[in-house]
């Protein structure tokens, strides 16, 4: 039953018997019902004034009238106050619903089918070759990780691509360091530290040393040439970088359906060229090829260096052709921070030019910047922090204050992992994506206020609570979740499903982020004011099932933006 639906219905009914000679449409009315702010106010509210022109009456006059005769047994009551009609729902009824549909639904609850069919793109994390994973890409993969999460949820097949940052002259000079002060068994050992390393060195002695430039060209042209001993170097290079990369993906839980980065579309781009060229979009331009958008405001899209060089720009146009040909997208994210901006409108841009109709589903998904305890990281002044080394750190203050609360938990280590990553996680996502975040430890760990750990164990004092209350027999009396602390429980649980479609639409985990907080601190409160193992068996049964309930949204919220919450802690 659908509480809002029979208002509508019922007081279209109710306006035709009062008023004889008013239509009225059901439809119409329910789309007049408000929510009052304040719960005390109703449950639901019809401004009478949107009807007293049709009805020629006051406000007042209206909601008076109906509000003498509105009864039926899915209302407590209806009140009419100052033009507003102001409907109370049955609580016990709605108790009731909302508790056994989240149960019966169990894992699928909040779940839909509205994607079915559909598919979407989603370019998440999407690292550079020989670089180390960084604070900065840890909005990227997680945000990309909760979408993909999301948009399977409501039915889509996803695709979750980690475009790879593996292609480009540097890599030339990369091979060019190795091959002048590199060995095979410090890079091993040392990993892409050393690899960064050998580049910095390279950076610096070019300076003295111009004909380092040339050695750098010529390595990069061998890569292009498909140079054994280069594409050897490469490769290596790159497997090295992906299984650091892979220590740090296992921690976070996240998974990419495929690697085609840079270099794989260097083969993919020349149709595109000709493509630009054929519909007349490409000038040249001292020499390099570009396509011009000063009619939209920006500055033009580099297609091809005076030396023939292609550009970022031009293997994204690669790969986006590829992805509509290969996937068959409805939808293309990029999940990509915001100084990308203008790249992504000036790609989608020419895509438009070039009329690829199917290349409107793209997006930008983009987010701001994260900075370290009030400091801006700069790879530039060193001032950077590793993510490994972040969530290690995470997990070990995490297993100190477990240590510190709860010393006798068995699988300490094991807890302590998921409350680290997943208090980092938390606090990535918790803000609308668009905001630069400041990490703070005090922030991300505490178990007081809006956190990660705070969310995770309000879910594992409802487990506990659950384990000591063992079989229920009675049936539930939902009439005990009438008080204002259950109810709101209850409402927002209620709303779980909303919360998951808007996250959606918008491409914002962060609404799943915050309604697991607002449930979890409802269930606090709930939990404060009332005895959930009652020794009246059927309000026991009642709160049983409603701590059930919740614990078990919270635990699909949570789950749905990569956290896991542990059933002890
Ligand atoms: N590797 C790029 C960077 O670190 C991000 C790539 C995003 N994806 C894309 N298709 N452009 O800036």
């Amino acid at each position: 039953m659908d509480f809002k639906t029979e208002i509508a219905g019922l007081t279209a009914k109710l306006i035709e018997e009062v008023f004889p000679g008013a239509a009225m449409d059901a439809a119409a009315i329910g789309g007049m019902l408000e929510t009052p702010p304040d719960p005390a106010m109703g449950d639901f509210a019809l401004p009478c004034f949107k009807l007293s022109k049709t009805l020629r009456k006051a406000p007042p006059m209206i909601s008076d009238a109906l509000a003498a005769k509105l009864s039926a047994p899915f209302l407590s009551r209806a009140e009419s106050v100052k033009g507003y009609l102001n409907f109370f729902v049955n609580k016990a009824l709605y108790a009731e619903q909302v508790v056994c549909k989240a149960l019966r639904e169990g894992e699928s609850y909040g779940s839909s089918r509205e994607g079915e069919g559909k598919t979407v793109v989603i370019d998440y994390s999407s690292i550079n070759i020989a670089k180390r994973f960084h604070i900065g890409h840890l909005s990227t993969t997680m945000i990309g990780n909760a979408l993909y999460k999301l948009y399977k949820f409501l039915g889509y097949r996803c695709v979750g691509v980690n475009h790879l940052g593996d292609w480009g002259t540097q890599f030339g000079k990369m091979i060019a360091a190795y091959k002048r002060w590199g060995d095979e068994e410090t890079v091993k050992k040392g990993g892409v530290d050393e690899m960064v390393k050998l580049y910095v060195r390279f950076n610096a002695e070019a300076k003295e040393n111009p004909a380092l430039e040339d050695e750098g060209r010529a390595w990069f042209k061998a890569i292009e040439d498909g140079n054994e001993e280069a594409l050897r170097i490469f490769g290596w290079f790159k497997e090295v970088t992906l299984k650091d990369a892979e220590r740090v993906y296992d921690m976070l839980g996240v998974k990419f359906d495929s690697y085609a980065g840079e270099s794989f579309y260097v083969d993919k781009m020349q149709p595109v060229i000709d493509e630009l060229r054929q519909k007349n979009l490409l000038v040249e331009d001292q020499g390099a090829q570009i396509v011009r958008l000063d009619d939209y405001g920006m500055p033009p899209a580099i297609i091809m260096r005076s030396d023939g060089a292609t550009l970022y720009m031009t293997r994204d146009l690669a790969a986006i052709r590829y992805r509509h040909e290969t996937y068959d997208f409805d939808k293309n994210l990029y999940v990509v921070a915001y100084q990308q901006d203008l790249h992504f409108k000036q790609l989608f841009k020419v895509c438009e030019l070039l009329g690829w109709d199917w290349a409107k589903g793209c997006e930008h998904v983009n987010f701001g910047m994260v900075s370290y305890e009030g400091q801006a990281l700069s790879t530039r002044e060193g001032h950077i922090v590793y993510l490994d080394d972040l969530l290690t750190q995470a997990v070990e203050k995490a297993e100190a204050i477990i240590e510190e609360k709860s010393p006798s938990l068995e699988n300490k280590h094991e807890i302590a992992k998921d409350i680290g990553i997943g208090a980092v996680v938390f606090f990535a996502l918790f803000n609308g994506r668009i905001k630069d975040i400041d990490f703070t430890w005090d922030k991300a760990l505490n178990f007081d206020g809006e956190t990660g750990p705070y969310v995770m164990y309000t879910h594992a004092r409802c487990a506990s609570v659950l384990r000591k209350a063992g079989a229920e027999e009675a049936a539930p009396d939902f009439s005990a979740l009438d008080d204002p602390e259950a109810q709101a429980v209850i409402k927002l649980i209620d709303s779980f499903p909303a919360a998951v479609k808007s996250a959606v639409e918008r491409n914002e985990p962060s609404f799943v982020t915050r309604f697991s907080c607002e449930l979890a601190k409802a269930m606090n409160k709930f939990y404060y004011e009332r005895r959930i193992l009652d020794d009246d068996p059927g309000a026991r049964a009642a709160r049983l099932a409603l701590t059930k309930a919740a614990k078990q949204t919270i635990a699909q919220a949570l789950s749905l933006i990569g956290i896991k919450a542990p059933e002890r802690m």
